[in-house]
């Protein structure tokens, strides 16, 4: 384990900044990057934070073939008075290291890793943008970079943490998407890699993706692998639905990833106590409480939209409008109580930021 301080080489220029309310998700990077190797033998060494740029990688690095890597996504806010917050980033370092263990790479020092992001956000502070629902959105990843073609775990690993001063992930924002029920592909099965936030499961989300954006939708709602029958996630997000006054939840059952927004808005729901259940949901009891006029609200949760309305849900033939198509009562006073606790304008009752 890593026993050493960072050692920083500081950007000899400063790149222009977007201008905060033109801001998008994920398209420029700040001035500097934190990176840190592994090799068996010496274990994680030589952390560094250096000027953002290009990396040098063997064409035959692992990472390149079979897609040995993991990556983490959290946010710093700028409050009103100026201060900078991350929200629950213990929760990322931890959740980091359990795909470590999925995908056989070695694990980081969680405290360790904590450090590096401070120190990155340090010194890019100035990247941390002041508009309205804007954030530095921060990526931890791991990639593997031995070079070698046969299937193993490498041997060599590269730990690399990038900022992006980002806006609304989504077009819409808060406003309701629809989204449409995906039949035939499914995003992860039990046993597979669903539980851990590695490459591979985004890349295999993209031809479904693409069929339903053609037809008008901005995402899939993915069932289970086995029977198609049970909810497990909305694009990349996890899904909550209200139903006859009641919030349901698919539990985490193995292949799905146990996302830090639904894990806050659990926490939260509690807190209110509304009720709240992890369970199975199937599509068949949704379409029959959208049919008797209980499915009262649907929205998905995740890091990089906070909350995301379902206006919308089509399957099998069937349009079920959700909430009129407008956003729920409760999804924006969920979206409003994270947000605000994120940017320091509500009181935080959970300790969750730091
Ligand atoms: C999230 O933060 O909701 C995600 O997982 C999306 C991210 C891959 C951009």
């Amino acid at each position: 384990m890593v026993n050493q301080s960072i050692r920083v080489e500081e950007s000899q220029s400063r790149k222009n900044k977007p201008d905060s309310s033109e801001l998008v998700f994920g398209r420029s990077f700040t001035d500097h990057m934190f990176v840190m190797d592994y090799s068996s033998g010496l274990g994680w060494h030589n952390p560094s934070i250096i000027p953002y740029q290009n990396l040098s990688i063997d064409p035959a690095a692992m990472i390149f073939h079979y897609g040995q890597s993991v990556f983490e996504g959290l946010k710093a806010f700028r409050t009103q008075d100026g201060d900078i917050q991350l929200f629950r980033p213990e929760k990322n370092l931890q959740r980091l290291n359990h795909s470590n263990e999925r995908l056989v790479i070695p694990p980081i020092d969680e405290e360790f890793g904590l450090e590096a992001i401070k120190q990155l956000v340090e010194l890019d502070k100035e990247w941390v943008p002041d508009a309205e629902g804007t954030s530095l959105y921060i990526r931890p990843f791991i990639i593997s970079n031995e070079p070698y073609l046969g299937v193993a775990p490498s041997g060599h690993y590269k730990f690399i943490i990038i900022m992006s001063p980002v806006g609304s992930y989504y077009k819409e924002g808060i406003n309701p998407v629809k989204i449409a029920v995906e039949n035939k592909y499914v995003r992860a099965v039990k046993g597979g890699t669903g539980e851990a936030k590695t490459g591979g499961n985004y890349a295999s989300s993209l031809k479904a993706q693409e069929i339903v954006e053609k037809e008008g939708y901005s995402q899939v709602l993915w069932l289970d692998g086995l029977e198609k029958k049970y909810i497990e996630e909305v694009g990349s997000m996890n899904v909550f639905f209200k139903i006859n006054g009641e919030v349901v939840t698919p539990a985490l059952n193995g292949s799905i990833l146990a996302g830090i927004t639904r894990d806050s808005v659990l926490e939260l729901l509690r807190h209110w106590d509304i009720s709240v259940t992890e369970r199975r949901v199937s599509m068949q009891e949704l379409y029959e409480a959208h049919q008797d006029g209980t499915l009262e609200e649907a929205f998905g949760s995740g890091t990089a939209a906070v909350i995301s309305p379902i206006g919308e849900l089509y399957w099998d033939g069937n349009h079920l409008n959700i909430n009129e198509g407008k956003t729920g009562e409760l999804s924006k006073k969920i979206y409003d109580t994270i947000t605000g606790i994120q940017y320091g304008k509500i009181k935080d009752p959970f300790n969750w930021v730091v």
